[in-house]
């Protein structure tokens, strides 16, 4: 078999054998095909598609590229959840101790954010002294014991998706329907939990630009989880303007701790109470989501899931005074006021642009060398729906970078926010639950 004859034939559109894809992903890690035919290849996959079967393949052949974690161990019906990435996304940080606070086993592979996207772990890694590295045995011991890790892999876990998405990030292939499918679901099935929630963005400020393609991407990985027998549901939702108010790494946790004292804003914690009430059934703790929902807005009014996530700070080596007393998380040099130029109400405020200037405030990578300022990033004043006085303020850049770096960056997020003098009507966080 020859790759270049299996790229000629996904480039004209023709299907590719399982064999043939084995061959692929099998060739690729071991290094004898070279990064640019997987480009080339990958390219191909994004114009032509990919089959069900096709994609059910790529995802086994992906998964199976290295070590799966056996998470045997741990008691319980153990759940899991992915987001397809977004901006000022912290949803794993405030949902992860509720429904641990529930009972359900929460088990929470994470990666780190490239480009206008955060991740959870530069996120955690904020708080001095949080280790995100946990060992096999650490992890499966942590969640027997607490319920709750949120780590990145050790093990060699899906190497074929680290190699290839790495190369997608570059090669202008991330935005294509199978490719993330593939990606998504080979990381969740080596992750090993029985239930699995995706969260699908949709938006300017996600890979999904329009609710058709997030509504198939989301139905070809729950049919993906669910012929393996993984219980697999899908949230949609919306990504055009930032989630919740924080963007950028230690203003998202201090966001998230005010969220699980009950102070969240209103789209995350939405978004928290759908995703984990679904999470709720999958680990047969509540009966329907009504049920769980009230066992989540419990966890917020008694502080359990508060209490939860300072157990998970204290267990992976972090320093929980910052927790208690998140002023202590230290602020960036210079606060820059963005201020409304008009009276009206805001009809948008583009989630990429945001997501975009707070990486150059230096609050994100651009390559995955960048070191990240973990002070820097954005605090929304104003959501899409809120009305606006000309002089407030729309939000606050925080960074350590220079006024000619810091200005130029100001007038660019200015053109992030539309407001008109018509009646703009709030977001809908959640646009649809695929089962
Ligand atoms: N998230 C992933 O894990 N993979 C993709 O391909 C896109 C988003």
């Amino acid at each position: 078999m020859r790759m270049v004859d299996l790229i000629v034939k996904k480039r004209c559109g023709e299907e590719l054998t399982d064999e043939e894809i084995r061959y692929w992903i099998k060739g690729y890690v071991s290094g004898d095909i070279p990064d640019y035919q997987t480009s080339a290849m990958t390219m191909a996959i994004l114009f032509k598609g990919m089959n069900k079967r096709e994609v059910s393949t790529l995802t086994d052949a992906m998964e199976h590229s290295g070590d799966v974690l056996d998470l045997s161990a741990i008691k319980g019906i153990k759940v899991d959840k992915h987001s397809t990435g977004g901006v000022g996304d912290k949803t794993s940080l405030v949902l992860g101790p509720m429904v641990a606070a529930c009972g359900a086993p929460m088990v929470k592979l994470s990666g780190r954010g490239l480009g206008h996207t955060g991740g959870t772990l530069d996120k955690l890694e904020s708080i001095p002294g949080f280790r995100t590295g946990l060992a096999e045995d650490e992890f499966v011991k942590q969640v027997n014991e607490i319920g709750l890790a949120i780590a990145g892999q050790t093990k060699n876990l899906v190497p074929a998706d680290k190699k290839m998405y790495a190369l997608r990030d570059v090669t202008g292939t991330v935005e294509s329907i199978p490719l993330i499918a593939a990606s998504v679901m080979s990381k969740k099935l080596a992750a090993g939990t029985d239930g699995i929630l995706l969260d699908v963005t949709v938006g300017k400020g996600a890979f999904m630009k329009n609710i058709d393609d997030a509504r198939t991407l989301a139905k070809l990985m729950v049919e993906i989880g669910t012929r393996l027998k993984r219980n697999t549901i899908a949230v949609l939702s919306d990504m055009n303007e930032p989630l919740g108010m924080a963007v950028g790494n230690a203003l998202e946790v201090k966001e998230a701790i005010a969220s699980l004292k009950g102070h969240g804003p209103e789209d995350l914690m939405e978004l928290c109470y759908t995703s984990g009430s679904l999470m709720l059934t999958q680990a047969k703790i509540a009966k329907d989501v009504n049920e769980g929902r009230k066992m989540l807005e419990e966890t917020i009014r008694s502080g359990k899931a508060f209490e939860k996530f300072l157990l998970m700070v204290k267990a992976q080596g972090g320093d929980p005074s910052y927790i208690e007393n998140p002023e202590k998380f230290p602020l960036a040099k210079h606060q820059i006021e963005v201020i409304a130029p008009k009276d009206g109400y805001v009809k948008s405020i583009n989630a990429l642009g945001i997501g975009l200037a707070s990486m150059q405030l230096g609050g994100g990578r651009e390559t995955m060398d960048d070191v990240i300022d973990m002070s820097a990033g954005i605090m929304l004043n104003k959501k899409v729906g809120d009305y606006v006085n000309k002089g407030e303020v729309l939000c606050v850049l925080h960074t350590n970078k220079d006024a000619n770096v810091y200005e130029a960056i100001a007038k660019d997020v200015l053109n992030e926010f539309v407001v008109v003098d018509e009646f703009v009507s709030k977001q809908h966080v959640i646009k649809e639950i695929i089962r």
